[in-house]
């Protein structure tokens, strides 16, 4: 087993599209046709309700989790003294299933944005660093009820925190955060024109009562 195969096996993994799959398999409907057209759990909260979303939501996170948890197949990266290559290498593999995730092979190339699966595999090479972004998340959530304003300030916190706060030496990662950043800017183009031109959608963070 190489490096190699292991990083095309993170890609296939984060190609796994929940979203397409939960949504085909239980609603009969391709999720890419229906709200924003994104294969992500933002639109399957929003087209197919809390439950849906939030399965998808914790798979996508998943893929990100298990994609770095491939290092440790190669007994080389469990060696003490092979720390740093093993950090570089699990942001390899991640970076490989964020990529499947946006363009997956078992889905027409046509996926989500990359924000859940980033999370997880942020979550789990340095949880604090991936709960201050979650924090910016729910924070910029609470003031503005845009999901995709919170993702895209939560992906450029990213780099801003590894760089500025946590002090993070290694240029590798301080390269990957900063390539993430742009990747989740990227994918979200179309979220930014909407926000600019104010037809972006909100989310209803409290259900009114009835009265
Ligand atoms: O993580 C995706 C989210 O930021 C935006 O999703 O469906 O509103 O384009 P959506």
């Amino acid at each position: 087993m190489s490096e190699l195969f292991l990083i095309i096996l993170a890609y296939f993994i984060g190609s796994i599209s929940n979203a397409v799959w939960i949504g085909k398999r239980f609603f009969h409907i391709d999720i890419r046709e229906y709200g924003s057209g994104n294969a992500g759990a933002t639109n399957t909260f929003r087209v197919l309700g809390p439950r849906a979303g939030t399965v998808v939501m914790i798979l996508d996170m998943l893929k990100g989790v298990v994609a770095i948890q491939l290092a440790h197949l190669l007994p080389y990266y469990n060696q003490p003294e092979h720390a740093s290559q093993l950090m570089n290498f699990q942001l390899a593999l991640g970076l490989a299933a964020v990529v499947g995730h946006i363009f997956p092979i078992w889905a027409e190339f046509r996926g989500g944005k990359g924000v859940a699966t980033l999370f997880g595999m942020v979550l789990a090479i340095q949880p604090v660093v991936a709960l201050c972004c979650v924090g910016v998340f729910i924070l910029v959530l609470f003031l503005t009820r845009y999901v995709s304003l919170s993702s895209i300030l939560a992906a450029i916190a990213f780099p801003l925190l590894i760089l500025f706060i946590f002090r993070e030496h290694a240029f590798v990662y301080q390269l990957f955060a900063i390539v993430i950043a742009l990747l989740v800017i990227l994918t979200h183009q179309k979220n930014i024109q909407r926000l600019l031109h104010g037809r972006e959608n909100r989310v209803s963070l409290f259900k009114k009562r009835k009265s």
